[in-house]
């Protein structure tokens, strides 16, 4: 090994550029490697022409560590191997990126990206015939093989953060205050940030729940004599009858939003309360990262750089308990981890007499 690339893909989370930091640190001063910042996820490797650059010491001047989203740029624009042209037509870009690599001379890649970039990412390097490690990282938390990806810490503390806001209005006002999170396919972020932030009902994807339930709850918290309450919704949780909110967005994109609204709504006719909802959307994404994810980039970016040495390709970084542990790929690229329904956290959220929804376990 002799030169590596490093790139971001996927939504932007707090801790990327401390990943980026560790991967160049350990790769120069362990191993006396060229470091290359591919931009923009795999597009840096696609456009012409090529959009990188050389990361060295001085490239770091103290300040990344701190800062949130990538200094490298991501995407997720689209898969390069169906391809969304600009004229409408889809074109395989996969020997651009090939190219791409030889004219940079990379032995290898560490991508820094969910599980969907991972799988994507893998096919990529293998057909431009380079090795692959990645490093996981996700505010929703739902890598297969890792305990936490980057960037879930930071965000469940914004999350707390917001509900630490929010209970002062909320009992002011005598208030049920909705708060809807993000969490495409998980409910790991409201469950977390739910707990630690006092909510009083917690909804995520992965248990389904009946608005009884929920006025239920809320008439009880009322009745025990406080005037408020808080609840917290993953935005991927859907409408009692099933139905999911979708946001459009430019170029075709839709994003689940809107569940909130529809909760504040039910909740003030089903108990009289007065509701206010509040959607968070991507403040949980920025802001400076935790100490907790400066340490998880900085761990698991010196391991991705010690798995590039060992040629371990084809795997991605995970912390499992107390240490850093090499993971298959075939174990990670498997679709998004759940909550587990069954598990602490929920278990936890019910001890505490909060509403998560309809006993399933
Ligand atoms: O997967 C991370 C995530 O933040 C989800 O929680 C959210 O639904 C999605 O990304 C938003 O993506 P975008 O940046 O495209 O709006």
């Amino acid at each position: 090994i002799r030169t590596i690339g490093v790139l971001t893909s996927g939504g932007d989370c707090a801790g990327l550029n401390a990943v980026i930091r560790a991967v160049t640190y350990s790769a120069i001063q362990t191993y006396g490697w060229k470091v290359y910042g591919i931009m923009d996820g795999s597009m840096g490797l696609i456009q012409r022409p090529l959009q990188f650059r050389e990361l060295t010491m001085g490239t770091f001047g103290g300040n990344y560590l701190r800062e949130g989203g990538t200094f490298l740029g991501t995407t997720n624009k689209g898969d390069p191997f169906n391809f969304p042209m600009p004229d409408g037509t889809i074109k395989d870009r996969s020997e651009e990126f090939a190219e791409g690599c030889r004219m940079l001379g990379l032995d290898a890649l560490v991508v820094i990206g969910g599980d969907g970039s991972m799988r994507i990412l893998s096919r990529l390097c293998e057909r431009a015939g380079i090795g692959m490690v990645g490093v996981p990282k996700t505010i929703d938390n739902d890598v297969h093989g890792t305990d936490y990806a980057v960037g879930f810490a930071t965000s469940i503390n914004v999350v707390t953060e917001a509900l630490d806001r929010l209970q002062p209005t909320a009992a002011s006002h005598h208030r049920v205050m909705i708060l809807e999170v993000m969490g495409r396919d998980a409910g790991h972020i409201a469950i977390n940030s739910g707990i630690a932030g006092g909510a009083d009902v917690i909804l995520v994807p992965e248990v389904p729940y009946s608005l009884d339930g929920v006025a239920r709850k809320i008439r009880t918290v009322l009745a025990q004599g406080r005037s408020h309450a808080l609840v917290v919704v993953a935005e991927g949780v859907k409408t009692e009858s099933g139905e999911p909110f979708m946001i459009s967005y430019s170029g075709g994109q839709q994003r689940y939003g809107g569940i909130g609204n529809y909760l504040t709504e039910k909740i003030a006719q089903m108990t009289g309360a007065e509701t206010r909802v509040t959607i968070l959307g991507h403040v949980q994404r920025g802001g400076i990262p935790s100490t907790r994810d400066r340490l998880l980039a900085s761990a698991f970016g010196v391991k991705a750089v010690d798995l590039v040495a060992q040629k371990q390709f084809g795997t991605m970084v995970g912390w499992q308990g107390r240490s850093v542990v090499a993971v298959p790929l075939e174990k990670v690229c498997i679709g998004p981890r759940s909550l587990d329904p069954c598990g602490t956290m929920v278990g936890t959220a019910r001890g505490l007499g909060i509403y998560v929804g309809e006993e399933i376990c």
